[in-house]
């Protein structure tokens, strides 16, 4: 039977007829130079890797899609939000998503403690709109201008290359804002089971804006219709000795069997502005919109069916970024939105290049026309539709051709701003400890006791100044839970909650208002104070 597989051939087109030996003078003698078939191959395997992300290296996606509901909490999309992808149904808008860890390598072990990244590329109708966020619906920090250090303490130490507890808890302790999410980060909720069984959220502030120009803010949240599932540390480590990929593992084996994970799109909702009867600032990342104040309001759903066909073309070079939005949904004063939007797309175009955007992973939907005059640069691989006259790469053009702006909204949204320009410490309540604890009270005893185990152990390899101003905080947030912490580590209780504030901070006034709020998906709905 005559073989029937495709040539190989080079880059250039030639056909490879020797794939196995070096071209040398004689049977022993030297190589040559002119060995392009060679020369091609081995050139192009040198420059195989790209930089791995800075952030989020570690990760897996998947394609697949999501259909609106056209309503917003039972109510018209467009009483909100003038975005066609929120409104119009019976539409399938292509999506690709990213999951990842943070801290690691790129492969390193999918069984880490540390958030989740969910990072979601619609394809839409109106250009790409991506939402970048995590499983944990807040974040350790709320000023952007806090990253670069933050990331430096969680990665590995310079000195030893490991990730050292004691420079965690070192940032950590300096900031009382991150005691809410570290709660759950030590808890089982740092490790969930895989990538399916979690949830996502945008985690920072946005707005909707409609038809009107008139704004709400909002927070994004995916409900995973496969429930949620963590593991305990020692779990994990049983899963880690076998398998340091198993999530990925998990998302394409379900995926292969046609079981396509399926996540809730739901909107919490509150009027734009100051918000100041509320004891919390909704700008501020590190803390939760209470669904009972602001109930998670279905608006979608998102499945995923199709698994990437080669890693790299897609997952590595896949780049999303906060500034991406569409016609209907903006940006909030939320400072680690801002901060945000800057970096991203600046890290894309070092890591991937330029001309990022023309690729097919992120480029928009085929049927979305993108027109720009941007030429150039490293590796463009097309130009533009510009229009009948090609010589027209600028706007405006006297006669008449080339590209012309898009008409403008009938109603555009003005947000007004004013104030004195200066650095400011973001919350207005400075209230960094009733989250916490409400969230150490919601826990089930398992993951109370997982917690503090994780942080028993964290705790014994940091030094005693940092271990006391950990059981500070740790008290400040509820008193069983500093109580655990002290009494597992051998810290001497009566000292810790002897320190004074924290430089600079106000002193803590925690349990501020009857709060209460669950995580959407499982049943811990946690009663009034
Ligand atoms: C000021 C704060 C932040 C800065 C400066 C920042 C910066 C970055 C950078 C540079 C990357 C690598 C992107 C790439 O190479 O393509 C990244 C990835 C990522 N960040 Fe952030 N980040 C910040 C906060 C956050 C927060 C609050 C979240 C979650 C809510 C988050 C979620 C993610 C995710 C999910 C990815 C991975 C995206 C992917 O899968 O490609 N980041 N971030």
């Amino acid at each position: 039977m005559s073989d029937q597989r495709p040539i190989l051939t080079t880059r250039q087109g030639h056909p490879v007829r020797d794939n196995q030996s070096l071209r040398t003078v004689g049977e022993r003698g030297p190589a040559t130079l002119e060995n392009y078939q060679f020369i091609e191959k081995i050139t192009h395997f040198d420059r195989e890797r790209i930089p791995e992300r800075v952030v989020h290296a570690r990760g897996a996606g998947a394609h697949g899609y999501f259909e609106a509901y056209g309503t917003i909490g039972g109510e018209p999309a467009s009483k909100y939000t003038r975005a066609r992808v929120l409104n119009e149904t019976g539409v399938k808008t292509p999506m690709f998503v990213r999951f990842s860890t943070v801290a690691g390598a790129k492969e390193s072990p999918e069984t880490a403690r540390d958030p989740r990244g969910f990072a979601v590329k619609f394809k839409t109708v109106d250009g790409n709109w991506d939402l970048v966020g995590n499983n944990l619906k807040v974040f350790f920090i709320r000023d952007a201008i806090k990253f670069p250090d933050m990331i430096h303490a969680f990665k590995p130490d310079p000195v030893t290359n490991r990730q050292e507890a004691w420079r965690f808890f070192d940032f950590v302790a300096a900031h009382p804002e991150s005691i809410h999410m570290v709660t759950h980060l030590k808890s089982p909720w740092g490790i969930p089971a895989n990538y399916r069984e979690m949830e996502g959220s945008g985690v920072n502030t946005y707005k909707l804006v409609n038809d009107q120009g008139v704004a709400h803010l909002c927070k994004f949240h995916f409900i995973p219709k496969q429930g949620v599932r963590n593991l305990t540390s020692a779990q994990a480590a049983e899963i880690q000795g076998r398998d340091v990929g198993h999530a990925t593992k998990d998302l394409y084996d379900n995926i292969a069997a046609g079981n396509f994970p399926e996540w809730e799109f739901a909107v919490q909702i509150m009027p734009d502005g100051p918000n100041e009867h509320l004891s919390f600032d909704p700008l501020d990342d590190t803390k939760l919109w209470p669904v009972d104040q602001f109930p998670l309001l279905p608006c979608g759903r998102m499945v995923l069916d199709r698994v990437p066909d080669n890693f790299f073309a897609d997952v590595e070079q896949s780049a999303f970024g906060t500034g991406v939005l569409v016609d209907g949904i903006d940006f909030s004063d939320d400072k680690m939105l801002q901060g945000r939007t800057l970096s991203y797309s600046d890290t894309q175009r070092y890591r991937v290049g330029p001309n990022y955007l023309q690729l097919p992973i992120n480029a928009p939907a085929p049927g979305v026309k993108t027109s720009t005059n941007q030429r150039d640069g490293q590796m463009t691989f097309y130009v533009d539709g510009v229009g009948e006259n090609k010589h027209i790469n600028y706007e405006p053009s006297t006669i008449g051709q080339g590209l012309r702006e898009a008409p403008k909204p009938a109603k555009e949204y003005h947000q007004p701003v004013e104030g004195k320009l200066g650095r400011y410490q973001t919350s207005r309540t400075e209230d960094d400890y009733t989250q916490a604890g409400v969230r150490y009270r919601s826990f089930e005893e398992w993951e109370r006791e997982d917690l503090i185990a994780n942080l028993v152990a964290d705790m014994k390899e940091c030094p005693e100044a940092i271990q006391l101003r950990m059981v500070w905080h740790f008290w400040h947030a509820d008193e069983d839970y500093g109580r655990r912490v002290a009494e597992g580590a051998g810290i001497d209780l009566e000292k810790a909650k002897a320190l004074p504030p924290l430089p600079g901070r106000a002193a803590p006034h925690k349990r501020l208002a009857a709060e209460t709020y669950t995580d959407g998906t499982q049943a811990h709905k946690v009663a009034a104070e």
